[in-house]
Formats: C-alpha cells, sequence, structure tokens
C-alpha cells in the first residue's frame, strides 16, 4: 500500500497524525505538503496529491484542510479521482466498498486527531465490494468524466 498525503494549514494537524500512524505501521507514503500552519491555497496541495494517485504512483491519497470540503472539491476535478469527505467510521468504510474512493478528506476544524487516524485506518484497510452494481454506477461516474474532459 502506498499512500500519497496533502493538506493545507487547516488540515495539517490531522495530517501528522495520520503520518505518525503510517510510520508506526510501515506504511509506504509521501507527503506532498503543506508542512507547517502557514496560510496557504488548497487547490495547489489537492492537485498535487491527486495527481500522484491519479497517475497511479500511489494507491490511495488522504487530504486535509479545515472542513475536507474544499479540498475533496479540488481533488474531484482531477481525472479518475473520487474523493469523499468523512467524518464517521460507517462512511469512512462504506466510501471504500461501494464507492472505491481513492481520496479520504477529512476536516481538521471538524474532527480531532484521534479521529482523523481512526477514519484513516478503516479507509486504509477496507476493500471494495467487486460487485455488479457497485461498478455500473463507478461506471456511470466515468462516463461522466469522459464527457466533461472531452468539451
Ligand atoms: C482555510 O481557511 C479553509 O477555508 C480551508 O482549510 C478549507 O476548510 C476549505 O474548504
Amino acid at each position: 500500500m502506498r499512500m500519497a498525503l496533502g493538506s493545507d494549514h487547516g488540515g495539517v494537524n490531522i495530517k501528522n497524525a495520520v503520518i505518525k500512524y503510517l510510520e508506526e505501521k510501515n506504511i509506504v507514503y509521501k507527503d506532498f505538503g503543506c508542512y507547517d500552519d502557514n496560510s496557504v491555497d488548497y487547490p495547489v496541495y489537492a492537485y498535487k496529491t491527486a495527481k500522484e494517485v491519479s497517475d497511479g504512483n500511489y494507491d490511495l491519497g488522504i487530504l486535509c484542510c479545515g472542513t475536507g470540503i474544499g479540498i475533496s472539491i479540488a481533488a474531484n476535478k482531477v481525472k479518475g479521482i473520487r474523493a469523499a469527505v468523512v467524518t464517521d467510521e460507517f462512511s469512512a468504510e462504506m466510501t471504500r466498498r461501494h464507492n472505491n474512493a481513492n481520496i479520504l478528506c477529512m476536516g481538521g476544524r471538524v474532527i480531532d486527531e484521534k479521529q482523523a487516524v481512526k477514519l484513516a485506518e478503516i479507509f486504509i484497510n477496507t476493500p471494495f465490494d467487486v460487485e455488479e452494481r457497485h461498478l455500473r454506477r463507478l461506471k456511470m461516474i466515468d462516463e461522466i468524466e469522459k464527457e466533461t474532459f472531452s468539451i
């Protein structure tokens, strides 16, 4: 499992907590910034991180900003990215099982470090349910993406 991580200043606290967890578990990761709490623009880090996942250089991504929302909106503009904002354990599991989400987004002003680590752990360890109905729906999303990118 190779993980790509990114955040803005609003999410750097929970990203660092997740990084500590990844190091403890010997999970390969790269942090694409930012690296402190100086104010930055989240689309920069969303794009850097999401592009690495989209290009297949990393298996999954984790993006954090103040709410998780801005950084997820930006990440979802990158081809092949299914980024989901999650605050609870059930959604962390289901977004892997049903949506095959490849980027988990969380908000450093919404959840605490302990919850961020818990959600990251669930996200990383839950496989996609390879079932016809989920594949069909994801294919429908791919079709929307193809049409949008061809404009
Ligand atoms: C930055 O202040 C904040 O707007 C950002 O972290 C994020 O919450 C946007 O969605």
